[in-house]
C-alpha cells in the first residue's frame, strides 16, 4: 500500500511541470524529476484525478489556515503528499502520520520544516491523537487513505474520530462500492493496485457517521481538470450521480 503514495506523486509532479499545470508544486515536479523510479513503466499515464483531489483538499485546508492560523493540521496517510510547501503557513503545527516505510522515505526524501512532525503510525493506532495542541479547532485530513481499510476498520477510525478529536473538522474522500476490490484493480500489464475493500455511496457513508456519533456531512463539489473528461465530463457526472464516483466528505465532529 505504501507504493501507492508513488502514485499520486506521479500525478501530481507530472501535473506540476506542465507550463499549464493546474498546480503550482515545484516540490513534487523535482521528486519525480529527479527519483530513481520507473514510475511510467510501473503505473503507466498518470491521470488528473489525483491532481483535482489535491486541488479540493488544499481549498479545505487554505480555508482552514485563514480562519485558525496556529492550529493543528494532521495529515493521515500523507505520503510523499507535499501540500504542506503548497498551502502551510509558518504558525500551525503539521503532524504527518503514515505507515513506518513511508514515515521513513518521506524524513529522507522531503525538506525539513519547522513545525512539522512526523509521526511514524498507523492511523488506526490512537496514539497520534496526543499531537494535537489544546486551542484552535484542529483539522484531520485523509486523502487516498480509507479506501485502504475494511468497512469494520472506517466505523473504528470515525469512533476514534469522535472520541478523541471533538471540534475537529474533518477532510476525507472515498471511492464508490462498485470501484471497492478485495483483490486490487490491474493497472496495466506491470502492476497491480493493492486491495481497495471499502466503497460507499452518500447514504452508508452518512448512516456509517451517525453510529459514530457525527450527525452531518458535506459533500465537496468537485474541481475541473484538463480537456473534456476531467474538465467537463467528471465533474458534471459528479453533480448528477454523486454517491457512484468518488466523494470527498468534510464534517466536524460534535462536542459533547
Ligand atoms: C494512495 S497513498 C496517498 C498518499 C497521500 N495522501 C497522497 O494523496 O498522495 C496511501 C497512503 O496511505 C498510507 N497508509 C495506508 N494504510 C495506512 C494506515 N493504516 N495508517 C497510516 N497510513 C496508511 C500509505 O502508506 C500511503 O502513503
Amino acid at each position: 500500500v505504501p507504493e501507492t503514495a508513488l502514485i499520486t506523486l506521479y500525478a501530481r509532479g507530472t501535473e506540476a511541470a506542465r507550463p499549464d499545470g493546474l498546480l503550482r508544486d515545484p516540490l513534487a515536479a523535482r521528486l519525480v524529476a529527479t527519483l530513481d523510479f520507473p514510475f511510467r513503466e510501473r503505473f503507466g499515464r498518470p491521470d488528473q484525478h489525483p491532481v483535482i483531489r489535491a486541488l479540493q483538499f488544499d481549498r479545505i485546508v487554505r480555508a482552514h489556515l485563514a480562519a485558525y492560523p496556529d492550529c493543528t493540521v494532521v495529515a493521515l496517510g500523507e505520503g510523499l503528499e507535499t501540500q504542506l510547501w503548497r498551502v502551510g503557513n509558518e504558525t500551525a503545527a503539521w503532524v504527518s502520520v503514515d505507515l513506518p516505510e513511508m514515515s521513513a522515505l518521506r524524513r529522507r526524501l522531503l525538506p525539513g520544516r519547522s513545525r512539522n512532525y512526523l509521526v511514524s503510525s498507523s492511523a488506526l493506532d490512537p496514539g497520534w491523537t496526543s499531537h494535537i495542541a489544546v486551542g484552535p479547532p484542529p483539522l484531520i485530513i485523509a486523502q487516498g487513505l480509507l479506501m485502504y481499510f475494511t468497512c469494520a476498520q472506517v466505523g473504528g477510525f470515525l469512533r476514534l474520530l469522535a472520541d478523541r478529536c471533538p471540534g475537529a473538522r474533518v477532510v476525507f474522500d472515498t471511492i464508490p462500492a462498485w470501484a471497492a476490490t478485495n483483490t486490487g484493480h490491474r493497472q496495466n500489464a506491470a502492476y497491480r493496485m493493492p486491495p481497495q475493500p471499502w466503497g460507499t455511496g452518500r447514504r452508508a457513508l452518512l448512516r456509517l457517521l451517525g453510529e459514530a456519533g457525527i450527525g452531518s456531512a458535506r459533500i465537496m463539489p468537485e474541481e475541473k481538470g484538463r480537456g473534456v473528461i476531467w474538465g467537463h465530463l467528471y465533474p458534471a457526472a459528479t453533480r448528477i450521480a454523486p454517491g457512484l464516483l468518488p466523494m470527498t466528505v468534510t464534517f466536524t465532529i460534535p462536542i459533547h
